[in-house]
């Protein structure tokens, strides 16, 4: 049998490896053994990009946000608007009296003093406010998921052609060191051709399965209630749709537009993949019977199709609210050569061959005479890899203690774009393609039924 690693896409791979300081056994990534790809660079900027920013739903994400966003050097808020009047008194606490404050965002995005917008609302809105902001002149940064429905992922990605002006997707891990290392290692072929992902999210506490609290003083004259019902269907005034809005189809996106979506940016990233052609979905809604109407049980499975940058492969992603007690969550590539698990702060290494000399378990049932010499001949046939064998174990790839984190990585990416240094790492099509792939598990779970997506066209198929 000719061995595979005798090829000469298996030599360079290991070359590449072998440059990129992986021969070595485990080892954490200090500062002093820093790959020179995962140091950071911060420009400065000129005194005159000066970038002034307007905040469009001052809820918890937003304020995140903003936080991140400010610590950029040049960044200033100008301007907040939000529906409900806590929100705007919030963000004076936070960031001074001197603040525009609306409950229109038409208002702010009408504003001089305004060049770029954070859009932090609920999923529903995320559409129609980029595109109002884009038409408006204003570089934005939109959360994710891009849009509630892939096909409007289409409208923001004319718009922005059209328009010209910068447009950053908000999942923030994908401009983090981890995603970063990951994407090299992977290209330097450190897991080998991949075959699988595991993606899981258990929680268990009442905020991680959505459970906000309502302010006291919520009431319909401190809410703006029918303005937060936008093109959804209208009910009367309800705190907890307002306060709560995940739980509910109208608004949100489910677990997949929540979670699985960053998985999907960090996925397609690191394999410069364009996405899945099929999902199939499961679940229900098993514990959190408070009225809501999207399961907290949500299992997926979906096909990769082979492309030039990966094997074809089978991904899991699976999330639960209830978690038995536990929590935690994963994302692990699994390939013919290892398996990484992912963060932004960090990527685990595990380098293996298959081991292909039988140990004990199967050996019991051969005479000692033979194990001796089934062994001798797999030695033989696996003697020239030995030096493989070198490169089995654990490497732990840890960000530097002073790292800033992808949070205000991706910030400072969105503001370098707009300074005009360079373009934005998740533009309408990466957000699209990330949305997309994720919504495709709630189209399968409310149809009961596989579905189809073609990755290159971003377009649901059946
Ligand atoms: N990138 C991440 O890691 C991350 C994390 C959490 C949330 N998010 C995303 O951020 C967005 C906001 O989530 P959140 O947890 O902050 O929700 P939230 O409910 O805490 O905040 C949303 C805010 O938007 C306001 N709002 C609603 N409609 C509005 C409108 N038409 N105009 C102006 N303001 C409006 C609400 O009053 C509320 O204050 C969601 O799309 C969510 O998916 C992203």
């Amino acid at each position: 049998m000719k061995h595979p690693d005798s090829s000469r896409r298996s030599f360079l791979k290991k070359t590449t490896l072998a440059t990129a300081g992986l021969t070595a056994g485990p080892y954490l990534l200090s500062a002093q053994r820093r790959d020179s790809l995962l140091e950071r660079s911060y420009p400065a900027f000129s005194p005159n990009d000066q970038i002034q920013l307007g905040l469009i739903g001052c809820g918890i994400q937003g304020i995140y946000d903003t936080r991140s966003a400010l610590k950029v050097a040049g960044v200033k808020l100008t301007a907040v608007c939000d529906l409900y009047q806590g929100r705007l008194t919030r963000a004076e606490e936070l960031w001074g009296e001197g603040l525009f404050k609306t409950r229109d965002y038409r208002e702010l995005l009408a504003r001089e003093d305004v060049d770029a917008v954070i859009v932090a609302t609920p999923d529903h809105w995320h559409k129609q406010i980029t595109i109002d902001a884009l038409q408006a002149g204003k570089a934005v940064y939109c959360e994710k998921p891009m849009v509630q429905r892939a096909e409007e992922g289409h409208e923001i990605i004319a718009a922005q052609q059209k328009t010209g002006k910068v447009c950053q997707v908000g999942s923030q891990g994908m401009s983090s060191l981890g995603n970063e290392k990951a994407k090299q290692l992977y290209e330097a072929g450190a897991i080998g051709d991949i075959v699988m992902l595991d993606m899981y999210n258990d929680r268990y506490s009442s905020e991680g399965a959505w459970q906000y609290p309502i302010p006291p003083d919520a009431n319909p004259e401190t809410v703006d209630f029918d303005t937060f019902l936008g093109r959804a269907p209208k009910v009367p005034y309800d705190n907890t749709r307002f306060f709560r809005w995940r739980n509910y189809r109208d608004y949100g996106t489910g677990v997949a537009g929540d979670l699985f979506v960053h998985a999907f940016s960090t996925l397609n990233y690191i394999l410069s993949s364009n996405g899945p052609v099929r999902a199939q979905s499961t679940g229900g809604l098993r514990y959190w019977k408070d009225g809501r109407d999207v399961p907290d049980v949500t299992l997926t499975f979906y096909d990769y199709p082979k492309t030039d940058t990966h094997a074809a492969f089978n991904a899991s992603f699976r999330v639960n609210f209830i978690a038995g007690g536990g929590g935690g969550g994963g994302f692990r590539l699994v390939g013919t050569e290892g398996s990484m698990e992912v963060g932004q702060n960090s990527v685990k290494l595990f380098r293996t061959k298959l081991d292909m000399i039988p140990g004990g378990y199967s050996m019991i049932a051969q005479t000692e005479a033979n194990q001796e010499k089934l062994r001798e001949a797999y030695e033989a046939e696996l003697g020239n890899r030995r030096s493989d064998y070198l490169d089995l174990g654990e490497t732990v790839f840890e960000a530097p203690r002073d790292y800033k984190g992808g949070h205000y990585d991706h910030f400072f990416n969105f503001f370098d774009a707009i300074r005009g240094n360079r373009t934005v790492v998740q533009d309408p099509r990466f957000g699209l393609r990330a949305a997309g792939a994720a919504v495709l598990a709630n189209e399968s779970y409310y149809r009961s039924q596989p579905v189809k997506w073609d990755p290159d066209n971003m377009k649901l198929l059946s």
